[in-house]
């Protein structure tokens, strides 16, 4: 890749980002498609997020991908939201145009890519969402939006769950939401009603990779199983699922997607998936930890 006078910049925002796999995927997706664009890092330390959308303008950035800790804070700087983020609560992309602010979540339209590429769609089904933080709020939207039929939210802190429902059901007035503590006794009882499952907590994560967010011997519903997490690809709960024979998807899938869905807000271009999956797949094997 040529950096020459030319070239459009994007990068991503948030604090720590030297861990991300962002600017790998993206700037091997500009690389394949020949477009003279580049994708850099951009830590922001929490107390500076005000700084972020002049910086922006001022430097002719044509857009950025945004992550912790600021997907919330940004919202107040942008010019406008679509509506899906605001349905969300939250920007994961920036697109600047004319020197506008344009603020979009394609976090929940990349996971729901990555269920529907493995053939399985949530219209009519009963899900069950582990956690209830950010990266919970998108699939659960994300679900909600595609047609589920009922959604449960189990999670650690049920006061922050019970706030994720009483955000959506606002919205979605049709679909059966329910929240309860996540505990060995309500995974105990959610034994085969459920039709999916996604795991939204960090548990299983890198370097705790011993961890699960459902306890050994108690049976997984018959479902399909979704993982968020990445690192490794094949955590200990889809190894828990692979073992009583259920299909399993992996949290490649929504990272790719996101990041498809944003190069193409960017570009215009449709973005080589393959080539973004097989940057991201390359990378993980080494087996060092990342994050988005
Ligand atoms: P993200 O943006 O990745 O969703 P987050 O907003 O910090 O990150 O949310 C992390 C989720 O993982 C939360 O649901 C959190 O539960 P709490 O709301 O109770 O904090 C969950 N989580 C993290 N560590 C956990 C643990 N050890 N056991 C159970 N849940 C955990």
């Amino acid at each position: 890749m040529k950096i020459t006078g030319e070239t459009k910049i994007v990068g991503i925002l948030g604090y720590p980002v030297a861990h991300s796999l962002s600017p790998l995927m993206h700037n091997a997706a500009f690389a394949a498609l020949g477009l003279n664009w580049a994708y850099i890092p951009l830590p922001v330390e929490p107390e500076r997020v005000e700084k972020v959308t002049p910086a922006l303008r001022t430097f002719n950035f044509m857009g950025a991908n945004v992550t912790v800790p600021h997907k919330q804070a940004i919202m107040r700087y942008m010019d406008e939201i679509d509506p899906v983020a605001r349905e969300i609560g939250a920007v994961n992309t920036i697109a600047v145009r004319d020197g506008r602010m344009l603020g979009f979540n394609t976090d929940a339209d990349g996971f729901l890519q990555s269920l529907l590429e493995t053939g399985f769609s949530p219209r009519g089904a009963r899900c069950l969402v582990l956690g209830a933080g950010g990266a919970a709020r998108a699939v659960v939207f994300s679900l909600a939006k595609a047609g589920a039929r009922a959604i449960s939210i189990f999670n650690r802190t049920v006061e922050r769950a019970a706030f994720l429902v009483d955000d959506i059901s606002s919205v979605y007035a049709d679909i059966r939401f329910s929240c309860e503590l996540l505990s060995p006794q309500t995974l105990d009882a959610a034994n085969n009603s459920f039709d999916l499952v996604v795991n939204t907590t960090s548990l299983g994560m890198f370097p705790q990779v011993d961890a699960s967010p459902w306890d050994d011997g108690i049976p997984l519903p018959e479902a399909v199983i979704c993982d968020l997490v990445y690192t490794p690809i094949q955590t200990k709960f889809l190894q828990q699922a692979a073992s009583q024979g259920l299909p399993t998807v992996d949290g490649t899938g929504m990272l790719i997607y996101q990041g498809a869905k944003a190069f193409e807000i960017w570009t215009g271009e449709p973005a080589p998936v393959a080539v973004l999956r097989q940057t991201l797949l390359s990378v993980l094997k080494t087996g060092k930890q990342f994050s988005d």
